[in-house]
């Protein structure tokens, strides 16, 4: 602690507490890669414009190249005195290349140092997450195809409404992981800017080639307002934000499998590699991949929920509050990287019992708006329509029986324009299979949609 590099101005060491509380490279050390990636970079670019003689340049970027490969290999190991990863790096280059190492720093602080290497690594962070979520769409697509005729009910309020297919209803998730692939890729264009130069807030007086260390890092530009640059975590809070859409979505059809595996819907039965058991009821066979990514979901709106109430009243420009960013967005990207392949293998491999979908989706009068589409064909006004369809639907549940096992007789008593071609009208294969405009449950319809998302794909 006493070893800090800052520690010229001070007269005593920093109190244990304070270290305790100040120290990052705990979790920080995994930027360890990307923060090599920057200072070679940087020291690229000190050399063309003069800073650093060829040899030390080499010196750097060979100490750096071994530092990283070190670590990479477990023969060094990040830990000690240092109080965050960029300072570990620095030491530990002097103390292998000497001389040269301490002119790494010029003309750069671990203000714009830090915003770059967090941009770097969440670079790749999109990168991985945007594979697991095509992954993850893959497979409901997959599940989705084999399951274009099964009929299920869909709901409103949790109440039966009309049928759909279980098709339909996983492309509903694909739809929504679609936009999440969208939001996340937009999120990763509009952070490929570069804080380098930016130093500590005002840049430097050294002529700094910005755009170098921009385009060796593989950004698309300058981040150009030098305060801007170094205080700027919109891309921390917007990826979390996206990710937390995300993870409601999984949390949604979490809570949809967690019902439907229940005796109560019996619609699936979850593989037996992705449930859990009970320690004392030998029965039990528990949705816990489900259930934990609905809970771990409350974790990822919380990672963002930190990270505005962190920035939220911060003057201009660093301040050591965000070093708390790390650890929320760290966590956001882990939970939800934890939770795209367990919740793909349980949507792959969970058995569907299509006849309870199907039972369920000839209850609850879901051909009820089929019967009042029918006689507004047959001429009645919808208003009229719907009235005398609610009649009869009070009537069969008064009976205990279903829309389709009324008598013509009774049917016409209510309205005679009835005929015998309503019985067609109201089997819940029809009601689904007339849905076949864009977007419904149609069997044509699921099938286009599914060829236009993978053409996108
Ligand atoms: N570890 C810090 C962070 O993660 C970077 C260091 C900035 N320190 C400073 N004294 N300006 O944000």
């Amino acid at each position: 602690m006493a070893g800090a590099l800052w520690s010229g101005r001070f007269q005593k060491a920093t109190d244990a507490a304070v270290w305790a509380m100040n120290s990052s490279l705990n979790f920080d050390k995994r930027l360890y890669a990307h923060d090599v990636a920057g200072s070679i970079a940087h020291a690229t670019m000190l050399a063309q414009i003069g800073i650093l003689t060829p040899t030390e340049l080499e010196a750097i970027t060979g100490g750096l190249a071994g530092i990283k490969a070190d670590i990479d290999s477990g023969a060094l190991v990040i830990g000690g005195a240092a109080e965050d990863i960029h300072m570990f790096v620095e030491a530990e280059l002097t103390k292998r290349i000497g001389d040269p190492g301490k002119k790494l720093h010029t003309a750069r602080s671990r203000n714009d140092q830090v915003a770059t290497d967090l941009k770097l690594w969440m670079r790749d962070e999109l990168g991985e997450i945007d594979s697991l979520i095509r992954e993850l769409v893959a497979v409901f697509i997959e599940v989705a195809k084999q399951h274009v005729d099964t009929v299920m009910p869909g709901y409103t309020h949790l109440q039966r409404a009309q049928p759909i297919t279980l098709a339909h209803h996983l492309m509903a998730y694909v739809h929504m992981f679609m936009r999440d692939l969208q939001r996340l890729g937009e999120a990763g264009k509009r952070l490929n800017y570069s804080p380098l130069g930016a130093a500590a807030l005002a840049t430097t007086t050294y002529p700094v080639d910005r755009e170098l260390t921009a385009k060796l890092l593989g950004f698309d530009g300058v981040a150009t307002n030098s305060l801007d640059a170094v205080s700027d975590r919109d891309y921390v809070m917007e990826i979390a934000a996206d990710l937390a859409i995300f993870m409601v979505h999984l949390s949604r059809c979490s809570e949809e499998i967690i019902l439907w595996a229940s005796a109560e819907y019996g619609f699936i039965e979850l593989d037996d590699a992705y449930a859990t058991g009970s320690s004392i009821m030998p029965q039990k066979k528990n949705p816990d991949v489900a259930e934990l990514t609905r809970g771990k979901t409350g974790r990822v709106i919380g990672d963002a929920m930190t990270l505005l109430t962190m920035m939220k009243n911060l003057p201009l420009a660093y301040n050591k509050d965000v070093q708390e960013d790390k650890e929320a967005i760290f966590d956001a990207v882990d939970t939800v990287k934890l939770c795209i392949p367990a919740f793909a293998g349980m949507v792959v491999t969970m058995q569907v019992n299509a006849g309870e979908m199907r039972r369920a989706a000839g209850g609850g009068f879901t051909n009820a708006t089929d019967l009042a589409d029918y006689l507004v064909i047959k001429g009645v006004p919808f208003r009229q329509a719907h009235e005398i369809t609610g009649k009869l639907v009070h009537y069969c549940v008064g009976q205990g029986i279903h829309l389709e096992e009324l008598g013509l007789e009774m049917l016409r008593e209510h309205c005679e324009l009835i005929e015998d071609d309503v019985y067609d009208y109201l089997d819940i294969a029809n009601c689904v299979a007339r849905r076949n405009v864009v977007g419904g449950p149609a069997k044509e319809a699921v099938l286009r949609d599914i060829a236009e998302v993978e053409k996108k794909l």
